[in-house]
């Protein structure tokens, strides 16, 4: 017998070991249903077989329904306001920062923050950079430092030319080893599992857009938690905390909120 969406959800929450509630549940069921289009599967139920059965298809689903595109200095204004601004302000207030991209995807927004504290020449001693997300397939890649062209449109020319090197015969860069070098990945369930301490800069970008109302604020609360006073919550562009008060946070610029105490 057939199962209906609500049902598939339920049984796919325990096969994936991830609480689709807390997604926008409409657009997962979008998701979804574009997948089995695109694998030719008819109904729930065979879809529910195929994540149960062949790992490359649940690989497919957890990559199809939380989107994990990514790219070098994506919305490169806030970048910049980042460089000229938050980063030289962290490093004369703390001896030391810690940065957490939280999620990560492919790892293009990490390596960017690495990037950008070359080229401001901090020595790597004086930061961290952790960078968490659910899929471990992208973590894989992200290790690897491997990027097409679409990653990189936003990379200005000398950088380009600085850190990356094209792979022999293919249109792929390879990054840079310094550069991947300073930074950590890990899996984490950030709607599930607890947070590491004091952070001077959360980055959690293109993140809250797929969850739900009571997720996001549940999350915004947790990462705030997590950050120390003077520290910088750093949103996507389409990405907003209305009521930043009510979380001890200050909106600095489009997508900067600073936390106040
Ligand atoms: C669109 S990417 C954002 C990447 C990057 N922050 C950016 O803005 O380019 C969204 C990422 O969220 C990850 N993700 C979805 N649910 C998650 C969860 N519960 N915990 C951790 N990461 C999650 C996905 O695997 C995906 O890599």
């Amino acid at each position: 017998m057939s199962l209906t969406f609500d049902e598939f959800k339920d049984e796919a929450t325990k096969v994936l070991n991830v609480k689709l509630d807390g997604y926008k549940i409409k657009r997962v069921q979008r998701r979804t249903d574009s997948l089995m289009r695109r694998h030719n599967i008819n109904d729930y139920s065979q879809c529910l077989e195929l994540l149960k059965d062949d790992p490359e298809f649940k690989a497919a689903y957890l990559g199809h329904f939380t989107i994990n595109t990514s790219e070098f200095y994506r919305n490169p204004e806030n970048f910049s306001f980042l460089q000229k601004k938050i980063l030289p302000e962290l490093f004369s207030d703390n001896k030391k920062v810690k940065i957490w991209s939280a999620p990560c995807s492919n790892g293009s927004e990490p390596y960017t923050i690495a990037i950008i504290l070359n080229e401001l020449n901090i020595n790597p001693a004086r930061y961290q950079i952790l960078a968490s997300d659910l899929d471990s397939e992208i973590l894989e890649e992200a290790r690897k430092g491997i990027y097409g062209q679409s990653s990189l449109k936003n990379v200005p020319g000398n950088l380009l030319e600085k850190y990356f090197k094209q792979i022999p015969g293919q249109s792929k860069f390879q990054l840079d080893s310094k550069i991947i070098d300073q930074v950590q990945f890990e899996k984490k369930d950030l709607i599930n599992e607890s947070f590491l301490q004091n952070w001077q800069l959360i980055l959690s970008r293109n993140f809250f857009i797929y969850l739900t109302r009571e997720i996001k604020k549940k999350l915004t609360r947790k990462f705030v938690s997590v950050l120390n006073p003077g520290g910088y919550f750093f949103l996507g562009n389409t990405e907003f905390i209305f009521n930043y008060q009510e979380y001890d946070l200050e909106k600095v610029n489009f997508s900067f909120y600073k936390k106040t105490n």
